[in-house]
């Protein structure tokens, strides 16, 4: 197959064949194991190397999706129109992360003697330098000041090729998927004071409901049943605060427990309790498809840690330098979730019979797409 010196592939006129179409004569040949090389094979290598190449070009799938999300995300207005092929591509990511999380178990049949067999051969070699993972790491959204150093070392240290360095930096600078999530919500239809003042309404309909579950506390007759109900009642108006007063919410942002701006975290909450309103169907699968995307990064990481104990136990560096598993298991932490405040969601929804009452405009705002919504697209 030949290339221009854009490397763009050339199209032969009589059409191609399999083999030349998937170019599986250079794919196939990285297949190389070198313990072969070395004239000492070990039979597992050949699935370690695989395994590595496959999660690589299912990396690159899914920094293809995220790329294109992020770029329809990144408008002024994103019309209902692509809310369809974005929902659409991260149930993509979405699907293909199972299945990054189950190739797990099929590494996990090498014994951990086979393993020792070949491991000093590829030494300093490790999963830590895999610049795709990290792309995908920053792309999501994974703060840099979250991320727990290994050894004294900073992630980008490992690195040396100043184009690789470069292109690692810009996706730490570039909009980041929860970057882009944010601004879109916080256009949530609904949101605006002139609007249905949403925010308004909720925060009066819950102080509402939480003065009468405390006078239903108070009317308790069992003075300890009565105490541990008032002192429930009055540990929910604490939490209800932590979104109410902007400043506790941007101090839990400044300590890494939240990430989204305030405004964003109202229309978060806003589809999450009317998802049933016909404009509000899409946004809300693509509130579940991010949740998902953050549990299956977690499950990897989870899998990939048991995997390491397995193969090279709890006391031994990897071949990156790090502290091996103890360091892989500080990076399960809530720290490296991105989308952290959609699942803290659970905590503030409330009854269907609490939820304020649609005005009639904002129902007929949220029942269709209208003409004017899908000519804002820039
Ligand atoms: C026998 C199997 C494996 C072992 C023993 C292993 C071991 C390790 C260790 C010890 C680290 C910590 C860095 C270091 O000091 O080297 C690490 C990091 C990493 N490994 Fe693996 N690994 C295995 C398989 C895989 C596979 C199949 C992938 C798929 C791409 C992978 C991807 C990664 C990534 C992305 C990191 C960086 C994680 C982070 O810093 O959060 N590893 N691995």
């Amino acid at each position: 197959m030949s290339a221009d010196q854009n490397g763009v592939r050339s199209v032969p006129k009589g059409g191609m064949l399999y083999g030349e179409y998937l170019m599986l004569d250079p794919l196939l040949s990285c297949v190389e194991p070198v313990t072969r090389s070395l004239g000492k094979e070990v039979h597992d290598e050949h699935l370690f190397i695989i395994t590595h190449q496959a999660y690589e070009l299912w990396f690159k799938q899914i920094l293809f999706e995220l790329d294109s999300v992020r770029d329809l995300l990144n408008k002024k207005n994103v019309s209902e129109s692509n809310m369809l092929v974005i929902t659409s591509r991260l149930n993509r990511v979405v699907l293909i992360l199972k299945l990054l999380v189950d190739q797990v178990s099929i590494l996990e049949t090498m014994t951990p003697l086979e393993f020792m067999e070949f491991r000093n051969y590829l030494s300093p070699a490790s999963g830590f330098q895999s610049v795709q993972f990290r792309l995908l790491e920053n792309k999501l959204g994974v703060k840099n000041e979250l991320r727990v150093n290994y050894g004294k070392n900073h992630y980008i240290n490992i690195f040396q090729d100043p184009k690789i360095i470069n292109l690692i930096k810009k996706s730490e600078e570039e909009p980041s998927l929860c970057d882009l999530i944010q601004r879109w919500l916080e256009r949530t239809p609904g949101l605006q004071e002139e609007d249905f003042n949403f925010w308004e309404q909720f925060k009066n309909v819950v102080t509402s409901m939480l003065n009468e579950q405390n006078k239903n506390a108070e009317a308790e007759n069992d003075p300890s049943i009565r105490e541990q109900m008032i002192n429930d009642v009055k540990q929910k108006v604490k939490t209800f605060d932590t979104i109410f007063d902007e400043t506790i919410h941007n101090g839990l942002i400044t300590r890494g427990e939240r990430r989204f701006s305030h405004k964003a975290l109202q229309g978060a909450l806003m589809i999450s309790l009317y998802r049933d309103e016909p404009r509000f169907n899409q946004p809300f699968h693509v509130l579940t498809s991010l949740m998902d995307i953050d549990s299956l990064i977690t499950k990897w990481r989870s899998n990939h840690v048991q995997m390491v104990l397995r193969m090279i136990g709890s006391h031994q560096m990897g071949t990156g330098g790090s502290a091996g598993y103890q360091y892989l298991r500080s990076t399960l932490s809530d720290r490296y979730k991105v989308f952290v405040d959609l699942f803290n969601l659970s905590t503030f929804l409330i009854s269907k019979e609490y939820l304020p009452l649609l005005t009639p405009k904002m129902k007929k705002k949220l029942s269709t797409l209208t003409q004017k919504q899908d000519s804002d697209e820039e």
